[in-house]
């Protein structure tokens, strides 16, 4: 049996480890992993195939970054004829960026069958592109794994048919469980007895400059109660370099972290104010609280059983949200049900019977 595994951002990269971990354990199967190359910078991506002990893709697509369309179509057309060439009997993609879309489109139209890991999610949101991509590759794929409840639902509510969907878990805690001993070697050396710690990413944040310089501004009053540490995605530093010098100072701004040291910051935060999606799943996990600066979450069960706390786009709540937390009062959460470190194990069993 032969296995493709796509994956292209930063993101997917925590979700292939333990899936193709557990997979290898399967007898007679071969699996290979493709690499798109929608993120190709050293720490969104290379990092993270050294400290999740991932062997280098197989082949890597290099397609770089472009507009949603070109680096959509680029993925499709580079990936055609690696699967003409693979002719895999599953094709596995992760989460909702592009380099999912593009390969689940491509896989189904080839009559490759494709598994989506972490279907279902929803934030009813259609101006995200992430929302987009979830949408259009749950119709395709004929495996759905799905890490909640809700996913189900939503997965239901669209017609998909019950027989095609699986309650696994979160592959994403599958990584945080066995890293999270060893990311106590990767604490920063001089990290602050109490600090919040920010990562901002999402276009309807960043690329309006007018709501990141408030932003900034508001995390930098904060920052005179306790230190603000802000790993910078690529994106987001653009941005900031085309505000000038307007960002406070107290900000600490620094290179996006490789994950050991990502997980260990989390650990010891006092809060997280994010608008990525898995740093909602991971607080919650982590019983850190966080608060999420969008105004919906595709991801609800972050919010009514994690410590999760949507501020939307208003500097006034986030502040009042903080003080709370700097308080003692932040949202005390719960582990969601199958977020155990064992999602892996119940997608392999399950790829295992269905391709049998
Ligand atoms: C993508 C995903 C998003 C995910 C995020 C995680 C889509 C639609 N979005 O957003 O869901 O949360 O990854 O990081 O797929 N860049 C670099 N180096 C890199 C990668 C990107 O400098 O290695 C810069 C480029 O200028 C690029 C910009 O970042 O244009 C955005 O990259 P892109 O892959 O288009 O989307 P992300 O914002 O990273």
């Amino acid at each position: 049996m032969r296995l493709v595994h796509v994956v292209g951002a930063r993101p997917n990269l925590m979700k292939l480890g333990p899936v193709y971990r557990a997979i290898a354990n399967v007898s007679n199967v071969k699996q290979s992993v493709v690499h798109t190359g929608q993120h190709y910078d050293f720490n969104m991506s290379d990092v993270f195939f050294q400290e999740l002990g991932l062997h280098a893709p197989d082949i890597n697509l290099q397609v770089g970054s472009a507009s949603h369309a070109k680096q959509t179509a680029e993925i499709m057309v580079r990936f055609e004829s690696i699967l003409l060439d693979f002719r895999p009997d599953l094709v596995l993609v992760y989460g909702d960026v592009n380099s999912t879309i593009a390969a689940a489109l491509v896989s189904s139209k080839l009559g490759r069958r494709v598994a989506h890991v972490e279907a279902g999610l929803r934030s009813f949101d259609r101006s995200m592109p992430e929302e987009i991509n979830r949408l259009l590759t749950d119709q395709l794929a004929d495996l759905l794994f799905t890490p909640s409840e809700d996913a189900n639902q939503n997965l239901a509510k669209e017609g998909v048919a019950a027989k095609r969907i699986y309650l696994v878990g979160n592959v994403m805690i599958d990584t945080l469980v066995r890293m999270l001993p060893v990311c106590q070697q990767h604490v920063l050396p001089d990290l602050p007895s109490r600090f919040a710690l920010v990562t901002l990413h999402r276009p309807s944040n960043v690329d309006d400059l007018k709501w990141l310089n408030d932003m900034l501004q508001a995390l930098g009053q904060m920052a005179s109660e306790l230190t603000v540490l802000f790993p910078v995605h690529p994106r987001t530093r653009q941005r900031i370099i085309a505000l000038g010098n307007g960002w406070p100072s107290s900000l600490r701004l620094m290179d996006p972290q490789p994950y050991l040291t990502f997980l260990a910051l989390q650990q010891r935060a006092a809060v997280v104010i994010t608008d990525s999606g898995g740093i909602q799943e991971e607080t919650t996990y982590l019983g850190v609280p966080c608060l999420t600066v969008r105004e919906n979450t595709e991801r609800p069960i972050t919010v009514s059983v994690g410590t999760n706390t949507l501020v939307g786009r208003d500097p006034k709540r986030i502040r009042q949200e903080m003080e709370k937390i700097i308080n003692g009062h932040g949202k005390r959460g719960q582990v969601p049900p199958l977020w155990d470190g064992h999602a892996a194990d119940r997608i392999s069993e399950i790829i295992r019977t269905n391709l049998d």
